[in-house]
């Protein structure tokens, strides 16, 4: 059988799949590619919960070469000192948004760490979409697929059909499946139906919500995609080919 182009774990999520991984408020997704390379796209609000999860997975995490930060939300970015503490050489993307606290709370040669402006390639066929702009400016990641593309959120703040549209410019491929926090815990029933809606007419075939994409989110998307609609939480396996 085919192996997949990229396999995606969901580590750290508002809820879990199974009684040995723990849900807490907060994502983080593991990335592995065909090779074996592996990156953290988020790491959870708390480092010790995120990799007591990973060891429940038997990933670890000396394993990971690259950290992918969505946005500076501590929910996003609250285990990445952890997760450098097992390797001098971590590379971690950011964005030009971030803080200057952020930046001075490593210590020299600590991390490596890479501000992200534009789309830029991780590792070959997977991408970050560069910073798309907002109140709360945000990068997200998509990786390319034999036909379609995976795209992969920490939270869409600025929206989650402005980010699903820079994927596809990015990728330059359609969009498969669309996977992540949708930020949608504010938002009116009208409102989340109308997204849901553009995003089949933008070619989203499936979607796997969740984080802070609320409960009323995750079931009108149950709602509109049907089958289509990927319960997802802690343990959760996307396999991309
Ligand atoms: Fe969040
Ligand atoms: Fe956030």
């Amino acid at each position: 059988m085919l192996a997949p182009l990229f396999t995606v774990t969901i580590l750290y999520d508002n809820r879990t799949t199974r009684d040995d991984l723990l849900p807490s408020h907060g994502f983080s997704c593991l990335i592995e590619n065909h090779e074996g390379r592996r990156v953290l796209f988020d790491t959870g609000e708390s480092g010790p919960l995120l990799i007591e999860n990973m060891k429940n997975l038997k990933i670890n995490p000396s394993t990971i070469e690259k950290v992918i930060l969505s946005h500076e939300h501590y929910d996003h970015v609250g285990g990445v000192k952890t997760i450098a503490s097992f390797r001098n050489d971590l590379e971690v993307f950011i964005l030009p948004s971030f803080t200057t606290a952020f930046r001075e709370n490593f210590l020299d040669n600590e991390v490596v760490l890479r501000e992200v402006v534009r789309e830029k390639e991780i590792l070959p066929g997977l991408f970050s979409t560069g910073e798309i702009k907002g109140i709360i400016p945000e990068q997200g990641l998509v990786t390319q697929g034999s036909e379609k593309a995976l795209f992969i959120g920490g939270c869409c703040h600025p929206g989650l059909e402005k980010m699903v549209a820079a994927a596809i410019d990015v990728a330059n491929q359609t969009i498969g499946t669309a996977l992540g926090g949708f930020h949608l815990c504010h938002s009116e029933d009208d409102d989340i139906q109308s997204i849901f809606k553009n995003l089949k007419k933008m070619g989203v075939k499936k979607i796997a919500p969740c984080h802070c994409t609320g409960f009323a989110g995750i079931d009108l998307a149950h709602e509109i995609y049907g089958t289509d609609c990927i319960d997802t939480g802690v343990g959760t396996i996307i396999e991309w080919f």
